[in-house]
């Protein structure tokens, strides 16, 4: 058996908070001696809506450092800018000539994001899952880490291998999602019942990875919780249950076992006191860290380089076996 190939995009918008960092990036970084690593700064997806030029640039060298901080090791793993390999953009082509209007108009991501822009919602924002297929199926890969909101694009992208196979023979390696565990899925700090997320307005809506301990202490005492005492995930009491989750994300245990330490808190203040403290010390070493990389920024640059420069044959292969297989070539 060959070894496992993991790969993963981000998007390089908006700041990054505990959900993308326990959700995605630890995953990342603690899978990084198991498996071929392959992560990729998806700036082509995040054209899908306006973007100011200069930001989207400034970003995408901002979430490298990022990442680098959080313990993307380089000599595990690659790391590249997506638009830097060209073969992302010619790949999606040809997916998108196999994938059916009935299958991307299942995808929920695009609805909920298409209402919200009305008609304004660009052709791009409905053909982003393909291009994702594309990322993905470039590298003969093998597990998809991300968080549950994205399994359905990696279900999107094994039912494209699937059925090419089928159609014009074995090109596609067909890849499995991996869903973490604790912190698959963080809430806002502000609205329990709402994904925390990227572009959410409101102060203390999340918790970026990079703020600091007033930030941190702010957005969790003021997190929103009912007005019980009982330190138990239950569906009904949203709140606590979303920061049980993401003290057994920060620490590592189940959500039985946060139930167990809080067991004797006198309230829902104990639970916040003490994870302010968890998540200052976890995040600390990552904001020292990218406080260093972001001096130097030439030397990320070059990194990115030779990232893309080190995949760009295996896109190249596969793009050339799909094109044979299509009569493209
Ligand atoms: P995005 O912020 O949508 O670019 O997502 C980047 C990565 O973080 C993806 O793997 C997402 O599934 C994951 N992610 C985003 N938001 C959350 C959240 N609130 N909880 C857990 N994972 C998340
Ligand atoms: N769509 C993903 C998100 O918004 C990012 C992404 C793009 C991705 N390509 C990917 C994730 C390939 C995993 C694999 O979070």
């Amino acid at each position: 058996m060959s070894r496992p190939v993991v790969f993963s995009g981000i998007q390089p918008t908006g700041s990054i908070h505990i959900g993308n960092y326990f959700g995605a990036i630890k995953q990342w970084v603690a899978g990084q001696d198991d498996a071929e690593n392959i992560f990729c700064l998806v700036n082509m997806h995040a054209l899908t809506v306006p973007q100011d030029p200069d930001v989207l640039r400034d970003q995408t060298l901002k979430l490298a450092m990022l990442l680098l901080a959080a313990g993307i090791d380089q000599t595990k793993s690659r790391l590249f800018v997506q638009s830097h390999v060209r073969e992302h953009g010619e790949l999606s082509w040809y997916l998108s000539c196999t994938a059916s209007m009935g299958q991307m108009q299942r995808m929920t991501q695009y609805k909920e994001k298409s209402e919200a822009q009305r008609g304004e919602a660009r052709v791009g924002l409905f053909t982003y899952p393909i291009l994702m297929a594309a990322d993905i199926l470039l590298y003969r890969t093998t597990h998809v880490p991300v968080g549950d909101d994205q399994k359905q694009h990696v279900e999107l992208a094994r039912d494209l291998a699937q059925r090419f196979n089928a159609t014009y023979g074995d090109v596609f390696v067909v890849p499995e999602p991996a869903i973490p565990k604790a912190g698959a899925r963080i809430m806002g700090l502000d609205d329990p019942t709402k994904k925390m997320s990227k572009s959410a307005a409101g102060s203390y809506h999340a918790v970026g990875v990079l703020d600091s301990p007033e930030q941190i202490k702010k957005a969790v005492m003021s997190a929103q919780t009912d007005s019980g005492r009982e330190v138990r995930a239950d569906p009904a009491r949203p709140g606590i249950t979303n920061l049980l989750a993401i003290y057994a994300a920060a620490t590592g245990v189940t959500i039985e076992a946060a139930e167990a330490h809080f067991a004797n808190a006198r309230g829902y203040g104990d639970v916040k006191k003490e994870l302010v403290e968890i998540l200052v010390e976890t995040l600390r070493p990552l904001r020292e860290r990218y406080a260093e990389l972001s001096a130097d920024p030439a030397t990320v640059t070059e990194l990115l380089k030779q990232g893309a420069d080190a995949v760009r044959p295996i896109a190249r292969a596969t793009v050339d076996n799909v094109k044979r297989a299509m009569g493209a070539l």
